[in-house]
Formats: C-alpha cells, sequence, structure tokens
C-alpha cells in the first residue's frame, strides 16, 4: 500500500511543489492549507491532491485535523512541517505580535505538527519526517530577527528528534532552502531583492522544484541512514 505523507502549507509555493513530488513518487498526499479556500480549492482540482484546512499554530485544530487526514487516508508515514509565514521588519520596529505570530506559525507550528503523529510512528517502526528551514535560520536575516530564530529553532527540533525516533524506524532532517522563486519572496521590495540576487553565486532564484526533489530524497527508502542532517538549497548563497 502506498504510503501516507502530510505537506503542511502544501497547496501553495514550495509546499505544493512538494505535494506534488510526493504525489507524481506514488505517495498518497494529503496538503494543509491555513486561509485560502479558492487557491486550495483549486489545487486540488488541478491535482487531484486532497487539501484540509487547519491553523498549524493551533494544537488542538492541528491534532483533530490529522485526526481526520488519518481517518480519510490511513497513517500518516511521512510529515513535512513546511507551513511558514513572515513578518519582516527591523528588530527597532518589531513588534511583540510580528514576533509572537512568526513564532507560534514557523516555530510551535512544527512541535504541532509533529507530536501528533509521533507515537504512530514509534508503534509502526517507520517514519520520514522533513522539516522545512531556511538559509536565514543558517545565517541570519536583516529584518528577520523573528523569522531566523524560528528556523534556526527548527534545526534544533530536528537534530533532538533525529536521536530520539532513531532507534523507532524514524528519521528527521531538515533542508534549509535559500530564495526561491515564491509569493514569500517577491513580497520583498524590489531593489533588496535584486541585491540579494546579487549575493547568490548561481545569480538565480530558486525553483520549488529544486526544493522539492530534496524531499523527495530525505522521505525515500534511499536515505534510509540519514538522520538529523541539513540539505542547504541556495544556490551557493551559504555553506554552513
Ligand atoms: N541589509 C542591509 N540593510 C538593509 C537590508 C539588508 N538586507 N534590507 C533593508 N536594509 C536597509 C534599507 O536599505 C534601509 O536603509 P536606509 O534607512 O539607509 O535607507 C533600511 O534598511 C530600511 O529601513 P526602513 O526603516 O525603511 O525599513 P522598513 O521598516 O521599511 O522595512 C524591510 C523594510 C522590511 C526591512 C524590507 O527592506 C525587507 O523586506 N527586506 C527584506 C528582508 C528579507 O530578506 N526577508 C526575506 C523574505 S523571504 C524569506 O524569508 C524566505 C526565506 O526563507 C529565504
Amino acid at each position: 500500500m502506498a504510503r501516507t505523507a502530510l505537506v503542511t502549507g502544501g497547496s501553495r509555493g514550495i509546499g505544493a511543489a512538494i505535494s506534488k513530488a510526493l504525489r507524481e513518487a506514488g505517495y498518497t498526499v494529503a496538503a494543509t492549507y491555513a486561509g485560502n479556500d479558492e487557491a486550495a480549492a483549486k489545487f486540488t482540482e488541478e491535482t487531484g491532491i486532497k487539501t484540509y484546512k487547519w491553523n498549524v499554530a493551533d494544537y488542538d485544530e492541528s491534532k483533530s485535523g490529522i485526526e481526520r487526514v488519518e481517518a480519510d487516508l490511513g497513517p500518516i508515514d511521512i510529515v513535512v512541517a513546511n507551513a511558514g509565514i513572515t513578518r519582516d521588519a527591523p528588530f527597532h520596529k518589531m513588534s511583540p505580535q510580528q514576533w509572537k505570530e512568526v513564532i507560534d506559525t514557523n516555530l510551535t507550528g512544527v512541535f504541532n505538527t509533529i507530536h501528533p503523529v509521533w507515537p504512530g510512528m514509534r508503534e509502526r517502526g517507520f517514519g520520514r519526517v522533513v522539516v522545512i528551514s531556511s538559509v536565514n535560520g543558517q545565517k541570519g536575516q536583516f529584518a528577520q530577527a523573528n523569522y531566523a530564530a524560528t528556523k534556526a529553532g527548527d534545526l534544533g527540533i530536528v537534530r533532538s528528534l533525529a536521536q530520539e525516533g532513531a532507534a523507532k524506524g524514524i528519521t528527521v532532517n531538515a533542508v534549509c532552502p535559500g530564495y526561491i522563486a515564491t509569493e514569500m519572496v517577491m513580497a520583498v521590495p524590489e531593489k533588496v531583492r535584486e541585491a540579494i540576487i546579487g549575493m547568490i553565486p548561481a545569480g538565480r532564484l530558486g525553483e520549488p522544484e529544486e526544493i522539492a526533489r530534496c524531499v523527495g530524497f530525505l522521505v525515500s527508502d534511499d536515505a534510509s541512514f540519514i538522520n538529523g542532517s541539513t540539505i542547504s538549497a541556495n544556490g551557493g548563497q551559504f555553506f554552513s
């Protein structure tokens, strides 16, 4: 039977490319989204991938959402914690609200996504978890103290859970995308974006599919001994 994969934030941007790549690789895929019903309906119509609406920042919503997915599609074997937001501001202008929203979604949201599926993975002796972090979690970024803190924190979660899950057949890895051509990056002012592209040795933004292929590898049987690792896919912008 095909393995079941859950991709949070899986109907747009990098998440949509991941959902599609996993489906093409033969997995049964559920994609979550937070608010845009229209985009999610269009995504399902175009791809046949089922979408589920919940806020990853809310533990109870995540837990009951995951129960719905498992009732529909069977136990979740693969989790890709991809959902994330930005609330960029220089630190002296960053509000407590901007700090909290990003922490709740990008950091606590990863806990909320993995925690409900973890006991089942342990019981079944198999699991693949991939967390989408960021180059900016590795190096920090102007106006992203909140975002960089969460993405660095995500790597801490990955490296801890890799140690906890290993004996139970679960691998937990991270992908750190660089600047990828998505709505999130296109929202950066053009002048700033051009300056950032100038700092990428590849001289271009990445494509969502270039991240999806990393995830496809990490969840496959070929990656069975890779655990607690980070794949950086950033066009040479940063080495860690
Ligand atoms: N490095 C150095 N200086 C920078 C800078 C940078 N990366 N970005 C902006 N600045 C400077 C500006 O040139 C400007 O300088 P001056 O005051 O001398 O003109 C100053 O910072 C901006 O100050 P403002 O008070 O005008 O800032 P603002 O309140 O209008 O905020 C901003 C503007 C939010 C910082 C905007 O410039 C921005 O969005 N920057 C990009 C931040 C970024 O890279 N975000 C990544 C989003 S994509 C993502 O997160 C995905 C991923 O994982 C890679």
